[in-house]
């Protein structure tokens, strides 16, 4: 296991109607104006911004709103969050959506305390501070509630890139499993590929002996293999959807990631389509990982094996571990179609001749350097070969 430092300090309050306490938690945690920012719409359906807001209003907190993020959120609402609060001298950012809210309201409270172009956190500058953030979770997904990450997409260009710092680990995250029951199916299923990638990337690693964590992450698996089909056939299915909820959560916190190399391979060959078609990244990653994983399994074979036998149920053959590793992939994938989600570029919008131009953004983009490196390094040829395998 290789050195490491965790640190985690968002503060987690989970279940029934814990949205009513986003006041009292703004409050313990220094929030006094507050900017609250929501996404196209669906708080406001469900009633949910209100609850919020009369939270906010019972502890006698000021607050603005930010509405109208988008899914893979824009540079643009970023810039107009950073104007807005300075001008308003706001002190704390309240995400009230799903990971493309709590992504601006990171960036905004990054931007609010930086002098130069926010866009530098997304270019590889560390973030160092940040004013607090808070979350109130409406899809389990991205697992930014628990993350020091923040995915933008910029307009100028329409590429995603991440930023991180630990300054911008929410400083509470409330997560009632029950706002999830609201989702569309589709949008169940891409939060719930999402979490499975998570998991895939940290598993993929070139680190030896780090079975308390390949543990963790296999028991993660076999939770969300359990839950997902339970919570596709009864959406109101309050335990699975808490099941799902936390699984998110740990999924990506890094908790299940510590002391080894990780990969990052499929969220970056995704990251381009997502920001070029404007897919949900759940379903982009439902296409991009079973390619990216059938042209890299070779590099560790027993690794894929392990993950088939320990996750997926299948056989070992001894005599021929690469058709074992195959066939894992295979669950995957057939997993991934039996909860609605795509497999192939057309079925995202995606199109063949745009291949060159996301492979030059995916290997140049932002200093990039003709590679992307995660378990395996791959070059302008082999991302070229990876989208060809989506068609
Ligand atoms: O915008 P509204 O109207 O709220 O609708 C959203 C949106 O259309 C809808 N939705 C969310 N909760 C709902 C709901 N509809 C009905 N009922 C509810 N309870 O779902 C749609 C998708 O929302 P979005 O926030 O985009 O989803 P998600 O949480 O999957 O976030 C995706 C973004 O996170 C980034 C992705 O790249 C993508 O941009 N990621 C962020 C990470 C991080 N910060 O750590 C890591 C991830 O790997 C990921 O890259
Ligand atoms: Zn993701």
């Amino acid at each position: 296991m290789q050195n490491f430092t965790f640190y985690s300090p968002t503060y987690f309050m989970f279940g029934k109607d814990t949205e009513n306490r986003a006041g009292e938690l703004v409050k313990r945690f220094g929030g006094s104006k507050v900017l609250i920012v929501y996404g196209g719409g669906s708080v406001v359906r469900s009633g949910l911004l209100d609850r919020v807001k009369k939270s906010l209003e019972a502890e006698d907190l000021s607050f603005l709103e930010l509405g109208g993020v988008k899914p893979n959120p824009r540079s643009g609402l970023v810039y107009e969050g950073i104007d807005l609060s300075k001008k308003e001298s706001v002190d704390f950012v309240l995400a009230v959506g799903g990971g493309s809210t709590i992504d601006t309201s990171k960036a905004i409270a990054a931007g609010v305390l930086y002098d130069g172009n926010f866009w530098d956190f997304y270019s590889g500058k560390r973030i160092e501070k940040a004013l607090p953030v808070g979350t109130i979770l409406t899809i389990a997904a991205a697992g930014s509630e628990g993350s020091p990450d923040s995915v933008i997409t910029n307009e100028n260009g329409m590429y995603k890139r991440g930023a991180s710092g630990d300054a911008i680990r929410p400083r509470f995250s409330i997560l009632n499993p029950a706002l999830t029951q609201t989702l569309p199916p589709y949008q169940t299923a891409a939060g719930i590929t999402d979490i499975l990638a998570h998991l895939h990337e940290r598993y993929l690693t070139n680190t030896k002996d780090v079975e308390v964590t390949d543990r963790l992450i296999e028991g993660l698996m076999l939770t969300m293999i359990h839950e997902a089909p339970r919570v596709i056939a009864d959406p109101d299915n309050y335990e699975a959807r808490a099941n799902i909820m936390w699984a998110g959560m740990m999924a990506h916190n890094n908790s299940c990631g510590v002391g080894r190399t990780q990969d990052w391979n499929s969220h970056n060959i995704e990251h381009e389509l997502s920001a070029l078609y404007d897919c949900a990244h759940g379903a982009g990653l439902a296409v991009t990982m079973p390619a990216v994983f059938k042209y890299v399994y070779k590099h560790d074979v027993m690794r894929f094996a392990k993950l088939a036998v320990r996750v997926w149920g299948c056989q070992m053959d001894f005599d021929d571990p690469e058709a074992t590793a195959l066939a894992g992939i295979r669950a995957l994938e057939n997993f991934l179609r039996s909860i609605g989600m795509p497999l192939t570029f057309a079925e995202i919008g995606a199109k063949e001749e745009d291949i060159p131009k996301l492979v030059q953004t995916l290997c140049y983009g932002d200093g990039r350097k003709g590679s992307i490196s995660g378990f395996v390094t791959l070059n302008e040829e082999d991302c070229t070969n990876i989208y060809r395998l989506m068609l």
